[in-house]
């Protein structure tokens, strides 16, 4: 069977009886012959508390929270989440700047926040300089890991008192310039090398706004370890936009042609006009996927969106000017982008479970995006998506949709998060079980997150072999190769509410009786080199 009928083989299988079952079913269709070896043996689910990584794979830590950046005495942020690698020259790809989003905080460690005490303005002041992201320089010279480059003019924060325009000089609600960015969860690379950073569970901190059947607004106050809303009001309008980032000069605007909601990442392929299209998924159960395609190449200042009916395979539009429901229900086009939820419901979005990261398939320009579960429809262990665009094009407005691979005990993980494409086509995905619920039914047997490798063609193609294991209380997040294949990769969250309830608590990375700190590793080794090389093994 060649490589790519065996493929397709596993995931139809996969479909139907599960991977593991489909891929010994053909094991024993050609029993007898030899499997291609792959360059490490994955390791089992673990509940230690270290990054555990199979045999072959090592890793070195980069940059951890509270690390001084620059001369200004900027510091490295909270809970760092999406990474993206810009070299800083293509010809030199062994300098460049790593972007770094800083998800959210913890009052326990980033203000001093005590369980039972009230929370203060100036806690809530030091919670909002750890958040939005940092710009760092690294560099490497042969043989040696990547390192920081302190003092860089490039090391640099965005972060939750951080004045961002809005692009195209528009106003929203009053200001033509938000204040700071927060809930930054995933992001995307532009084709001319800016960064995409997504305020994702912005309403966490700042509250909603919420509109009657009139229009008529008012914010819904959130109560909970991340809420800033007692102490400063921030226009929830101001959130949940995908931030465009210059790395160079930290330069940033918040793109709103590209809709407003809880922006997991933002993902972008060149058409073959030149345009750029980006695929975004709104993290909640029961929202949506969406796909902005710009109006010109080069900017994504301008274009149209529209939303995933994945039942009929089409992109509905949310043009303001040419859906006639979204024309008589919102004021302005400006209005139908600020309340992009309510206008994905009325032309029919599908809802799905919790799409997280999207990534496209080099080879097949196939559409992959994370849906992570779905507690209100019992679906606990979540997919991977596919989506086919018709004819492979971009701007088509038709594709089919289906389940690429299934989350559960048959595949070995559950709850697909960030996904990266390595230099060879194969697919990894990281896992992002709540800590609420590790170990507890239906996770028990899944131990902590992971991170998995996923072969997309040859004998093992379509199977899930875990390659790391979080120390305990993480997720691991933002993988990203760099152009040596060597794979960026952070350990968010070690230990998250131990201080708050009866749970774990971590250690990681300092062991003893340390405090744990989310920090970004590096991950080398001659597994992965074998993974990433440019030649077959
Ligand atoms: Fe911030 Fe959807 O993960
Ligand atoms: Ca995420
Ligand atoms: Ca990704
Ligand atoms: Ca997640």
């Amino acid at each position: 069977m060649s490589d790519y009928s065996r493929r397709e083989f596993v995931l139809f299988m996969g479909r139907t009886v599960g991977l593991a079952a489909a891929a010994s079913m053909l094991d024993g269709c050609v029993s007898g012959s030899k499997l291609d070896p792959l360059p490490f043996v994955a390791i089992k689910p673990s509940t230690d508390d270290e990054l555990k990584l199979a045999a072959g794979f090592s890793y070195d830590v980069l940059m951890r929270w509270d690390q001084v950046l620059n001369p200004a005495g900027d510091k490295f942020g909270f809970n760092n989440d999406y990474l993206a690698f810009i070299p800083l020259n293509p010809r030199i790809p062994n300098e460049g700047l790593l972007w770094v989003n800083h998800e959210y905080h913890d009052p326990y460690h980033n203000g001093g926040w005590r369980k039972g005490q009230p929370r203060t303005l100036k806690q809530v002041s030091l919670e909002r300089k750890v958040v939005g992201g940092s710009i760092v320089h690294i560099r490497r010279t042969a043989g040696s890991p990547w390192e920081f480059v302190p003092n860089s003019e490039y090391n640099r924060r965005l972060d939750a008192f951080t004045l961002i325009p809005f692009a195209g000089g528009e106003t929203i609600y009053g200001k033509k310039t938000a204040i700071g960015t927060f809930g930054n969860c995933a992001g995307g690379i532009t084709p001319w090398g800016t960064v995409l950073t997504c305020e994702e569970n912005y309403m966490n901190f700042v509250g909603e706004a919420e509109f009657d059947n009139q229009g008529r607004r008012t914010i819904k106050q959130v109560d909970g370890y991340l809420s800033w809303d007692k102490h400063i009001q921030l226009p929830p309008e101001h959130y949940g936009w995908v931030v465009e980032v210059e790395l160079k000069t930290a330069k940033a605007k918040k793109l709103t042609a590209l809709g407003r909601f809880a922006h997991e990442c933002a993902t972008c392929i060149v058409a073959a006009d030149g345009r750029t299209v980006v695929y975004s998924g709104d993290d909640a159960m029961d929202e949506h996927l969406y796909k902005f395609i710009s109006s010109k190449p080069g900017s994504l200042d301008q274009g149209e969106l529209y939303v995933a009916d994945t039942i009929n395979g089409r992109w509905l539009s949310l043009s303001h000017k040419n859906v006639p429901i979204l024309k008589k229900t919102f004021k302005t086009p400006q209005d139908c982008l600020v309340r992009t939820r309510e206008a994905a419901k009325l032309v029919g979005a599908t809802p799905l479970d919790r799409p997280e990261d999207i990534e496209i398939d080099p080879r097949t320009r196939a559409v992959i995006v994370s849906c992570t579960n779905n507690k209100k429809h019992d679906r606990p262990y979540g997919a991977l998506m596919k989506i086919e665009e018709k004819n492979a094009d971009p701007l088509s407005m038709e594709f089919t949709a289906s389940t690429f691979i299934a989350g559960g005990p048959t595949s070995g993980f559950a709850c697909p998060d960030n996904l990266a494409f390595d230099p060879r086509g194969n697919l990894w995905v990281c896992t992002d079980m709540s800590v609420s619920r590790l170990h507890e039914p239906p996770y028990e047997n899944f131990g902590n997150n992971g991170l998995f490798y996923i072969p997309l063609s040859g004998d093992h193609a379509g199977r899930a072999f875990q390659v790391a294991s979080a120390p305990v209380g993480a997720e691991l997040t933002g993988p990203m190769f760099a152009p040596d294949g060597t794979l960026f990769l952070s350990v968010q969250h070690p230990g998250e509410w131990q201080h708050y309830k009866d749970y774990p608590a971590s250690h990681w990375p300092n062991g003893g009786n340390s405090e744990p700190s989310p920090c970004v590793v590096q991950i080398r080794g001659p597994a992965l080199e074998r993974l990433t090389a440019k030649l077959d093994y």
